[in-house]
C-alpha cells in the first residue's frame, strides 16, 4: 500500500470573526495518491484558497488531521513545518510572486538558497530549470522584462528546482491569456507525466478538465 502523499481527514478550517465564526472547510476529507494529477474546482468563496493553504502547510485546520507524506503536520512546530515545506511543495501563483528587480536565474536559485545549497549548484540547478522551461535566452531578464507567460514559467520552474515530490497550483493560467494559460496547463501535464504530483486550484471547469481528477468544492464541502 502506498503512502497517500496528501491525506486531508475529517479537515475543517473555521475563520474566528469575533461574533460570527466562518466555516470555510467544513469537513473534509480527501486522499492524493503520490503521481495523481487533480484539480479542485469551485465557485468563488467555496474554499479553495482555505484548502490550498491547509494543503500548502501555510495555515493549519482548526479541526481534523492533516498529513503531508506521512507526516502529521499538527506535530511540527513552524520550523519544522518550513522545513517540510520547502522540501516537499513547489508553489506557483496567480500573480507569479516573483521577487522584483531579481533576474530570473536568481528567482528560480532562490529556494535552493533555504535548502543551504551552495552557490555554484544553485545557479547549475536554476540554468537548468529555466532550460527546459523554453527560458535559457532569459536568465538575466527580470520579472518586468517577461511576458506574464513568461514569468509564469519562470515560476514553474522556480516550483520544479528543489524537485519536489508535489505541485500545488492556485488559478495558474488566471492572469495569462488562452494561448499562455494552455502552455502552463501542457507544463503541467508533462510534469505529471514525469510522475510528479500536481494539485491545480481552479475556479475554470475548463482548466480543471485536463487533471485526471476533480474534487469540487461548494460552501467548503466536496460535492460529488
Ligand atoms: N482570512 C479570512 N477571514 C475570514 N473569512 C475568510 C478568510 N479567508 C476566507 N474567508 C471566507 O472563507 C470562505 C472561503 O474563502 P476562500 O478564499 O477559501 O474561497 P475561494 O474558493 O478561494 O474563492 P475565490 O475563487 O474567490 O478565490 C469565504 O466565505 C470567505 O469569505
Ligand atoms: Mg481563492
Amino acid at each position: 500500500m502506498t503512502v497517500p502523499i496528501i491525506s486531508l481527514e475529517r479537515v475543517s478550517r473555521v475563520y474566528d470573526m469575533g461574533r460570527v465564526a466562518v466555516p470555510a472547510l467544513d469537513d473534509v476529507s480527501l486522499g492524493v495518491q503520490p503521481g495523481e494529477f487533480v484539480a479542485i474546482v469551485g465557485p468563488s468563496g467555496s474554499g479553495k484558497s482555505t484548502m490550498m493553504n491547509i494543503l500548502g502547510c501555510l495555515d493549519r485546520p482548526t479541526q481534523g488531521a492533516y498529513r503531508l507524506a506521512g507526516a502529521a503536520v499538527a506535530k511540527l512546530d513552524d520550523d519544522g513545518l518550513a522545513r517540510l515545506r520547502s522540501r516537499s511543495i513547489g508553489f506557483v501563483f496567480q500573480s507569479y510572486n516573483l521577487l522584483p528587480r531579481t533576474t530570473a536565474l536568481e528567482n528560480v536559485a532562490a529556494p535552493l538558497l533555504y535548502q543551504g545549497v551552495g552557490r555554484a549548484e544553485r545557479v547549475r540547478r536554476a540554468r537548468a530549470a529555466l532550460e527546459r522551461l523554453g527560458l535559457g535566452d532569459r536568465v538575466d531578464h527580470e520579472p518586468t522584462e517577461l511576458s506574464g507567460g513568461q514569468q509564469q514559467r519562470v515560476a514553474v520552474a522556480r516550483a520544479l528546482v528543489t524537485d519536489p515530490a508535489l505541485i500545488l497550483a492556485d488559478e495558474p493560467t488566471g492572469n495569462l491569456d488562452s494561448h499562455a494559460g494552455a502552455e502552463v496547463i501542457s507544463l503541467l501535464r508533462e510534469l505529471h507525466g514525469a510522475g510528479r504530483t500536481i494539485v491545480l486550484i481552479t475556479h475554470d471547469p475548463d482548466v480543471a478538465s485536463s487533471a485526471d481528477r476533480q474534487v469540487h468544492l461548494l460552501d467548503g464541502r466536496i460535492a460529488a
